[in-house]
């Protein structure tokens, strides 16, 4: 089968296109043969070494698709099944990957499977994020980064359906009319306006309740000087890199702020956190509260290049690879 490897960390050109053999599932494991593959920003740090894994190795950890074969011991799962996961050992970007069962969700019919890949890592993100990060409540004022992106899409309308003000960030003048559209109350173009700024006229002076920031380096500063008195900071990406260190005083000085570096592994850490996570996401998505835009498709081949539009700002909404 086809499946993407990188032996050295780099730029895009390291994902070699490479055949091996299928791999066989081993106890508790099911193989699902994979109908579409989510293309995630965590996977550019795992390729750039950002953030280190074992070399040589595979990428991704999310797909959709239905499960072809199955190991010793598994209860969940059985051959024909539709499936869909967000936290698999790497090796996802592959036309089958092997994993323990209790990673995978039966993936319900109404939802599709390039749909599923475009929303499972994205959504149980914008579900912990918001829920349990920082519960949103009716009528917080709530701020969220590349609005117009994957988990920023999702992240904008199960805000709004939670009752809150959303403030939506985007980081040029042609992404803004996306974040409008999901229901954003407002949206600032970073190119062009002082974030903090806008945010404290927005609010007449008070400042949000919570920023929900992704970019990380080059928003830090903005997004601690747009919280209100004991508001809440979420870091939870870096895809300007990584936010500065800062010394504790800083949230002294600032309002008494709240901050929190989150990550989905340790709010899906249990079947049971994994399976009311994606519970929750597929109860929004089948209701209509949040719709997940139709992705943008490449080969599974053409991964490289999935890679290159999404660092260069290039792309909204989700990417997905199709073996
Ligand atoms: N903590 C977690 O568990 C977790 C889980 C999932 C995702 N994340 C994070 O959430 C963020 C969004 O992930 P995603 O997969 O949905 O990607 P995405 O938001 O669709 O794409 C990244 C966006 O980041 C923005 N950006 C700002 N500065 C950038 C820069 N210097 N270089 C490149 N992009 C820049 C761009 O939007 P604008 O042009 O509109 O600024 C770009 O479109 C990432 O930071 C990711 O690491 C974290």
């Amino acid at each position: 089968m086809k499946a993407i490897r990188i032996e050295s960390n780099g730029g895009p050109e390291v994902l070699r296109v490479v055949d091996i053999e299928t791999p066989a599932p081993g106890p508790h494991e099911i193989r699902v043969r994979h109908h579409a593959v989510g293309v995630n920003f965590i996977d550019t740090y795992q390729r750039t070494g950002l953030y280190k894994v074992a070399l040589p190795s595979g990428l991704g950890s999310e797909a959709a698709g239905i499960v072809d074969a199955v190991g010793d011991g598994v209860t969940r799962f059985k051959i024909g099944d539709r499936v869909a996961y967000a936290s698999s050992p790497l090796g996802a970007y592959s036309e089958a990957h092997v994993l323990n069962e209790t990673r995978a969700l039966a993936l319900p019919e109404s939802i599709a499977f390039d749909i599923a890949a475009a929303s499972m890592l994205k959504g149980m993100t914008a579900r912990f994020l918001l829920r349990k990060t920082f519960p949103v409540q009716h009528g917080h004022v709530v701020v969220i980064y590349s609005a117009a992106g994957g988990v920023g899409q999702i992240a904008t309308q199960w805000a709004k359906h939670l009752g809150a003000v959303v403030i939506a960030i985007v980081g040029n003048a042609s992404k803004t009319a996306i974040p409008m559209g999901f229901g954003a109350d407002h949206v600032i173009d970073s190119s062009r306006e002082n974030i903090a700024a806008r945010v404290r006229e927005i609010t007449n002076g008070e400042g949000a309740d919570v920023v929900y920031d992704s970019v990380g380096k080059d928003t830090f500063e903005a997004s601690i000087d747009s919280l209100k008195v004991r508001g809440m900071m979420v870091s939870f990406g870096n895809s300007s890199g990584v936010a500065p260190p800062f010394s504790p005083l800083l949230l002294s000085q600032k309002g008494s702020l709240f901050f929190s570096r989150p990550t989905l592994t340790h709010y899906t850490r249990t079947t049971e956190e994994l399976d009311e996570t994606a519970r929750d996401l597929f109860d929004v998505i089948e209701k209509g509260a949040v719709k997940i835009a139709p992705p943008t498709r490449y080969a599974l081949t053409d991964a490289a290049q999935a890679h290159s539009d999404l660092e260069a700002r290039r792309t909204t909404g989700s990417l997905v690879l199709i073996p």
